[in-house]
């Protein structure tokens, strides 16, 4: 840091595609000084996360875009090193949302106080802060358990040899299987011998193409993240849809769940049918049947149908 100085880097350029290096601007700038109830931070340790990629872009996200010659958002480590506020000393250390700068002003919304003897004080910013919490989150509330924990079998993707072997014999995965592999996809498949039931997805692109055909029946896939699309310049052209339908399904937390009718048959058809019945019976239910005659008429009404021609539900009387 330049002595007595402050340092930021604002966005320059929005990317098209690989962000440059030529997308970032370093500027100086003087220390702010701390009113009545703020502190002023410096900071120790930036945060620096997948996220970012988007407010790079001028699209609705969750996260909002950052101004072209704004300063990048992000999380970081800092020490209180001037204290108007009664809460904060000197020398407190504290997780804050400064962005991507030296020094920061806090009036203390968003700071939360870190014990550097309870863990080193940038797990703050991993496994005991927002990445953490989004994986713990994640699976405790949309899937109700943490895999090895409940006693699943859990495969970890993870991108070369030297990650996997982490995850394996570390993190002692049942598994670890390596994405960069041009085999990926067999060898998932051999790794989950009886299919998918939850599949974590961080990543989206081949990754969910290989995951897709293994997920079986009534699985159940988090959306977290889609780093495989961040990058990705659409074509325009309308022709592949499955970043914006991931990307809709992740920054809308939409829930999208497939049925077939007779899942819910033995739980519900009586009441259906007491239900419905008396709706039709008293007039509030209305319906409509366009009815041909006779069994040679139905491939023309079926292909009929295939293009919209029935007026209401397709019935073919055969013998009445
Ligand atoms: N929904 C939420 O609230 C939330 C919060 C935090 C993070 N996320 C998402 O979770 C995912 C992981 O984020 P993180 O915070 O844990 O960061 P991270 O692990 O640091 O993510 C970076 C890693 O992603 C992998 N990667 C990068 N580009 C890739 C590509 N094109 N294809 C496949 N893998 C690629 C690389 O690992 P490999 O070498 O293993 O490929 C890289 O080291 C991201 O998609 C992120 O957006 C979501």
């Amino acid at each position: 840091m330049t002595e007595g100085k402050a340092r930021h880097i604002v966005l320059a350029a929005r990317p098209h595609g690989r962000p440059q290096p030529s997308d970032f601007r370093l500027e100086d700038t003087a220390i702010p000084m701390p009113r009545a109830g703020q502190v002023l931070l410096r900071v120790q340790y930036l945060s620096l996360d997948p996220y970012m990629r988007g407010q790079m872009d001028d699209r609705k996200s969750y996260a909002k875009p950052v101004p072209l010659g704004g300063v990048m958002d992000g999380e970081a480590v800092a020490t209180v090193i001037a204290s108007h506020h009664p809460g904060y000393a000197e020398g407190d250390i504290v997780l804050a949302h400064t962005g991507w700068r030296t020094h920061a002003l806090s009036d203390r919304a968003d700071l939360r106080k870190l014990d550097p003897a309870l863990a080193p004080v940038t797990t703050g910013l991993g496994v005991l802060g927002m990445p953490g919490f989004t994986a713990y989150g994640g699976l405790r509330v949309i899937v109700g358990q943490l895999a090895q924990l409940a006693g699943a079998r859990a495969v970890g993707i993870a991108g070369g040899p030297a990650k996997c072997a982490y995850v394996q014999d570390e993190l002692r995965f049942d598994a670890a299987i390596d994405h960069r592999d041009p085999d990926f996809s067999a060898q998932l498949t051999a790794a989950c011998p009886n299919g998918i039931d939850v599949y974590f997805e961080n990543v989206g692109g081949v990754l969910w193409q290989a995951v897709l055909p293994l997920l079986n029946t009534f699985a159940r896939v988090p959306v977290c993240g889609l780093i495989a699309h961040y990058n990705g310049v659409d074509k325009g052209d309308g022709t592949d849809r499955l970043p914006a339908t991931m990307r809709a399904i992740l920054s809308k937390s939409l829930t999208v769940r497939g049925f077939i009718n007779n899942e819910f048959a033995e739980q519900h058809y009586a009441a259906f049918l007491r239900e419905v019945g008396a709706g039709i019976a008293d007039g509030r239910i209305r319906y409509r049947e366009d009815i041909v005659d006779g069994l040679e008429q139905a491939p023309a009404a079926f292909i009929g149908l295939l293009e919209g021609r029935n007026f209401g539900k397709l019935i073919v009387r055969v013998d009445a």
